[in-house]
């Protein structure tokens, strides 16, 4: 059981935005992504997530091939994932965005509404409910894209940077839940992310990205103790790392 990549290569024209790039998460695991600007890790999310067909190699879902399956379907297949940008319906409440997700994955209107208010209660964030999704401020409007992607129960979750723009205290909160995600449902997460220090608290794998290439993967001390990764990586901004 696992959602991998296999050897998978992406090129936009003559353009190598990924190239023999192979990782898989498990249920119940998280899986670190992480790479500088432009490495080729909203890529991997977007052929994970059927956004994006690989121009070689496969997808693989739960031993099943999946590489040609389109977004839609793969969601409904239990692959989910959050933006790097919020993506909210502004104009709706936040029940109502987590309950048009679920009734677009096929559940009926009052079993989504009801899922949704229980996934709100579970990430303790069950005041927000009726407020408009449009003026949450930053924190809770990740959390919320969050609690969508989790509606009708995913296997998988591929998070897209959740932490960016958030002070040390909010990224650690979006770490304990991040935690709690993987351990309490199951589900297996990919995180991507710039906080490298999140990444090595929350990740017993890391994966490293440069230039459409993975250059190093492993436990924090194999990251920590990279050249590779120092060089591509860590050195670009040691200090904030
Ligand atoms: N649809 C696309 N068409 C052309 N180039 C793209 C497209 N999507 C991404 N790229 C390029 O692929 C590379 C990897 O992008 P991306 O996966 O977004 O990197 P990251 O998320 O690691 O910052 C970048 O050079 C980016 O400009
Ligand atoms: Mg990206």
């Amino acid at each position: 059981m696992a959602l991998a990549l296999e050897q998978v290569g992406v090129a936009f024209g003559g353009f190598r935005a990924l190239s023999d790039v192979s990782l898989s998460v498990a249920p119940g695991k998280i899986v670190g992504l992480i790479g500088p600007n432009g490495a080729g890790k909203t890529t991997c999310v977007n052929v994970l997530t059927g956004f994006q067909r690989p121009s070689s190699g496969r997808v693989m879902l739960d031993g099943r091939d999946v590489s040609s399956l389109p977004a839609h379907r793969l969601r409904r297949a239990g692959v989910a994932r959050t933006f790097q940008a919020g993506r909210l319906f502004g104009g709706l409440d936040v029940l109502d965005n987590l309950a048009c997700a679920g009734v677009g994955l096929g559940l009926r209107r009052s079993e989504a509404e009801h899922q949704a208010s229980h996934l709100l209660r579970w990430m303790g964030i069950a005041d927000l409910e009726s407020r408009p999704a449009a003026g949450l401020p930053y924190t809770n409007e990740r959390r919320v894209a969050i609690a969508r992607a989790l509606m009708g129960k995913p296997a998988y979750l591929l998070l897209d940077e959740p932490a960016a723009g958030m002070s040390e205290t909010e990224a650690a909160d979006l770490a304990a839940l991040i935690r709690r995600i993987a351990e309490e449902r199951g589900t297996g997460c990919l995180l991507i992310e710039h906080n490298v220090g999140l990444v090595l608290s929350v990740c017993s794998d890391v994966v490293v990205l440069d230039g459409g290439r993975i250059i190093e993967r492993g436990d924090r001390q194999v990251i920590l103790g990279s050249t590779a990764v120092r060089e591509a990586y860590l050195g670009v901004n040691a200090e904030a790392a």
